[in-house]
């Protein structure tokens, strides 16, 4: 796992996206992202948007598969991670709206949109890289403690601490849906490359436990010390309870080859 350290929440956000970028260009033009929603990834997003607009970056070919979706929303509610995903990622990345999926929370059949939801991550070859941020609580996707290690996309009952973290975006907590959809871990762990973002305090122990403690479901976020290719940026707030913090001291300036990939 490769951790870096960034001085603000925008490097860390900088970073993320020259990593990003270079994983997608070597890929080529039709690049799979697996893509989040949440604040984590925003800076990211920005820096992916910044290089589009500039030309550097086309990702007119690529596609993308969101993590999550929430149960019950009316659809085009502008809480659903579909209109989410939209906003932050298909508009300014200026993506093929036909090539950016979401797991269908409103369908009738919630087993089928889930098998139908892998088997289209299949039959696109798979993800290049997933983006992720994680929960206070350790989730990646809506995988809450107690998950298993090997689950796929599937129906979740959300953690009382996710829907408390989540309802500044909703009226009052009432109103945060009770259930999701969300790729598995092992869905996730099936990404050539992951990059996840974590930024401030409140993601320290979240942080810590992902890094540095035993792969447990307790912390759904540690299944990744099982992937060969993670990188993990976290601004020094979200890195301050990291033990080994000095030998994870490796800055945008110490990665000269990044900056490469954004010319
Ligand atoms: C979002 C997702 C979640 C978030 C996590 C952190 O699609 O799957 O795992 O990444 O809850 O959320 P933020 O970034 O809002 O702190």
């Amino acid at each position: 796992m490769e951790i870096v350290i960034c001085s603000t929440p925008e490097e860390a956000g900088e970073v993320a996206a020259a990593r990003v970028a270079q994983v997608v260009k070597e890929a080529g033009p039709r690049a799979v992202l697996g893509v989040a929603t949440g604040s984590s990834p925003l800076a990211l997003y920005e820096g992916l948007t910044r290089r589009v607009e500039e030309g550097t970056l086309d990702l007119s070919e690529a596609s993308a598969f969101a993590l999550d979706e929430y149960v019950g929303l009316p659809a085009g509610d502008p809480n659903s991670y579909a209109a989410t995903i939209d906003k932050t990622v298909t508009v300014p990345l200026k993506m093929n709206p036909a090539n950016v999926h979401v797991p269908d929370g409103a369908a009738e059949d919630l087993k089928q949109a889930c098998e139908d939801y892998e088997a289209a991550i299949k039959a696109a070859g798979g993800v290049d890289v997933q983006i992720l941020g994680i929960g206070s609580n350790g989730h990646i996707g809506f995988n809450e403690p107690s998950s298993s290690l090997a689950s796929r996309t599937r129906i979740k009952t959300l953690n009382e601490r996710t829907r408390e973290d989540n309802a500044r975006y909703f009226a009052s907590i009432d109103d945060v849906p009770r259930h999701c959809l969300t790729q598995g871990l092992g869905t996730i762990m099936d990404a050539r490359a992951v990059v996840l973002v974590a930024q401030g305090e409140g993601k320290a122990d979240a942080v810590a436990a992902l890094a540095e403690g035993p792969v447990s479901t307790m912390c759904p976020g540690s299944i990744l010390q099982m992937h060969r290719t993670v990188t993990v940026v976290v601004d020094e707030a979200a890195a301050s309870k990291l033990k080994l913090r000095e030998y994870y001291d490796v800055t945008y300036e110490h990665k000269p080859e990044w900056q490469e990939f954004d010319a």
